[in-house]
């Protein structure tokens, strides 16, 4: 998949949405991670009724993108119909794994708002807090 602009990274995040398994909360998420190898690697909400061991789609797509050897993550597209913004684990793990990514939230009716892992997660705990 070639990716120019965050609106085509937000609709493969729109695309895999639909693939969300939520029989539970039934609230579908999708996201795409653009890496600087110019690939997106997408992933969805995957429940669980152990409900402590659902897996939402910004980690299911940041660690599939570990898994394929993409460790260069410029840009992540999060798609829901409201256009939430991502829960304080998906958050922690985008500190760790894309910081300096540009993050997009979008939402059914194409608004797409632009914002940072530093203002989502300001003064975060990282690895130099392990020193
Ligand atoms: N969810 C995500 O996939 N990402 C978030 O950032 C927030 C929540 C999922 C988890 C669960 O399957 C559903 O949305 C309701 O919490």
């Amino acid at each position: 998949m070639h990716v120019t602009t965050p609106e085509e990274l937000m609709a493969a995040a729109k695309v895999v949405a639909a693939n969300a398994y939520a029989p539970y909360s039934g609230f579908r998420v999708g996201a795409a991670v653009l890496d600087a190898d110019g690939s997106v690697t997408v992933g969805c909400n995957v429940e669980n009724a152990g409900y402590g061991s659902t897996i939402c789609a910004e980690r299911t797509a940041l660690v599939s993108a570990v898994a394929l050897g993409r460790t260069q993550p410029v840009a992540l597209a999060v798609y829901t119909e409201p256009g939430v913004s991502p829960c304080g684990s998906c958050r922690q793990v985008m500190v760790e794994l894309g910081p300096t990514m540009q993050v997009y939230l979008g939402n059914a009716e194409g608004r797409l708002v632009s914002t940072s892992i530093a203002e989502l997660l300001p003064n975060s705990f990282t690895e130099s807090d392990l020193e």
